[in-house]
């Protein structure tokens, strides 16, 4: 199975993010945009895993004692991969950066020291909002503000979420396959 490790923003931050997006969208050229239900940040990619392999990656991730994030997760900025350029996928910058760079390291350390293999990219702090039909102009980037909500949404996650995701044609859809617990916010 397809297999990733994320947050999940609970229903009231998803909620402002998606609002925004209905505002906001019709005004830009045509995307793929991420179902309200689906809206997450990915700390750590797997890739495919084994079925019989699920239980030794959900008990190697349960032992991970991530730092505790300095304060609440936030929005703080919306852009577009690549870095420069056309756009291909548009997202929301996620704070504290650090903060969450460090809880995804503590996972990578995890992975790398029991084997599991990783998607060893380095670490943004995004929540994908869109991955875009044709490339959008760069010139777009400068709207790209127009999608953080206002006031920007915020929320304390008390764990991370093993999921598995099926690609299909109306989006993907997304399994909790095991959750691990997080230290608390400050
Ligand atoms: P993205 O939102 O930036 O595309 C499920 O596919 C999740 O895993 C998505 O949030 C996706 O990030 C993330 N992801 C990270 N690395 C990936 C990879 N190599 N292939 C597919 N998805 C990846």
């Amino acid at each position: 199975m397809r297999l990733f490790l994320a947050l999940e923003p609970p229903a009231a931050f998803r909620r402002a993010v998606a609002g925004r997006v209905e505002e906001v969208r019709g005004s830009l050229p045509a995307a793929s945009w991420v179902r309200e239900a689906n809206l997450h940040l990915t700390l750590l990619f797997l890739g495919e895993v084994e079925d019989a392999a699920l239980d030794r990656v959900a008990g190697t991730f349960a032992a991970v004692r991530a730092p505790a994030l300095a304060g609440p997760v936030s929005v703080e900025g919306a852009g577009g991969f690549p870095e420069g350029g056309a756009i291909r996928a548009v997202w929301l910058a996620l704070a504290p950066a650090d903060g969450l760079a460090a809880v995804a390291r503590a996972f990578r350390a995890a992975a790398s020291a029991a084997r599991i293999d990783f998607d060893a990219k380095p670490f943004r702090a995004h929540l994908t909002l869109a991955r875009c039909h044709a490339r959008w102009p760069a010139a777009l980037r400068e709207r790209l503000g127009e999608l953080v909500p206002s006031p920007p949404p915020s929320f304390r996650p008390d764990s991370a979420s093993l999921l598995s995701s099926v690609l299909g044609p109306g989006g993907s859809t997304y399994t909790v396959r095991a959750r691990v617990p997080l230290a608390e916010a400050a």
